[in-house]
């Protein structure tokens, strides 16, 4: 029978065999599969994992300082990097949403590869790469899929060339949960909903301003922390808010309003190939889109999703 104790024994030992005193780089985006494999790979060889967490400017509010500080208090060797300026710079002004999953690729890429060359006499990648992810014909998830989706552009950038070390590639989610748990991860990273790669950008429809990024982290964060408070986050799979292009009238004392209309979308699912709405509570929802109508500037209505998938998608983009 499989335990997470002995995957763990047995996986740190192969590792130990096959880096030896070699350095390792890992990308950690903050989700599950890439910081348990940190961790993994963490107890294996130390300090010669070198992590980096890049802020693309496109997660969620105050994501990267709370996430890059319990990467620290885990032990991680870990690098953060602000580079939410060239993704917004590379996302000006576009509108399609496969334009903006490339432009986003495409930085995170450059600016991985830059922080790869500053680690001297680096030999390994090594990626969280789960068995979903390696039998996923259209793959979409994290840095890992951005990085294969971007293999023919160009001539590959260098870390690409390293050898590759993906521990958790015979995992299934609950499996790669219950190694974190062992492993002592903390809740918030072992619980926590998938996020996409691209981000918040996916869920602005047309083009990305910081602006637009800063109300739809306000709505978003709403939208989450009442999941968390009554309870409902563990029951949700994935949850988010959209903001969309659309303008809608509204009053406010004697003022007609002009604003935006936000979308929440909450899904229940088991590998997010088929979802279904979530049925959350009449209460719930009423409170969470008071709280953003009356909070967020800019927002003044709230729509809640009522599509599946398929034939819908989770995302709007
Ligand atoms: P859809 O919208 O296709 O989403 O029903 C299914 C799951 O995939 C995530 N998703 C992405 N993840 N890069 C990612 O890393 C992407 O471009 C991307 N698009 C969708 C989505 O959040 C959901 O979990």
């Amino acid at each position: 029978d499989w335990t997470s104790e002995q995957f763990i024994d047995a996986t740190v030992a192969e590792l130990q065999e096959q880096i030896g005193d070699d350095k390792v780089v890992l990308g950690l985006s903050g989700g599950v599969d890439s910081s348990v494999a940190a961790m993994l790979i963490h107890q294996a060889i130390g300090k010669n994992l070198y992590c980096i967490f890049v802020d693309n400017g496109l997660l969620r509010k105050d994501e990267f300082e709370t996430v890059l500080d319990s990467y620290k208090h885990m032990g991680l060797n870990v690098k953060g990097v602000d580079a939410k300026a060239k993704f917004y710079e590379a996302l000006a002004g576009l509108t399609d949403p496969e334009q903006k999953r490339k432009a986003i690729g495409r930085v995170f890429i450059e600016v991985f590869d830059d922080e790869a060359h500053q680690i001297e006499d680096v030999k390994w990648l090594a990626q969280g790469t789960i068995y979903p992810d390696v039998i996923e014909s259209v793959s979409v998830k994290g840095p890992s899929a951005t990085i294969k989706s971007h293999h023919n552009v160009g001539g590959l950038p260098d870390f690409m060339k390293l050898k590759v070390v993906e521990p958790l590639k015979t995992l299934f989610k609950d499996e790669v949960r219950l190694v974190g748990k062992t492993l002592n991860i903390d809740e918030t990273i072992i619980g926590r909903h998938p996020f996409p790669g691209p981000g918040l950008a996916i869920r602005i429809l047309g083009d990305i301003t910081p602006e637009k990024v800063s109300v739809l982290q306000q709505v978003d964060h709403i939208f989450i922390s009442n999941l968390k408070k009554s309870g409902l986050y563990d029951e949700v799979w994935q949850a988010g808010a959209i903001l969309t292009p659309v303008q809608s009238v509204g009053v406010m004392g004697d003022e007609r309003t002009y604003e935006n209309v936000v979308a929440l979308r909450a899904v229940t699912s088991i590998d997010g190939m088929t979802a279904d709405w979530s049925r959350l509570p009449y209460e719930f929802l009423a409170d969470v889109s008071n709280e953003i109508i009356n909070k967020v500037k800019g927002v003044n209505r709230v729509v809640y999703d009522i599509s599946s998938k398929p034939p819908a998608t989770i995302e709007w983009e």
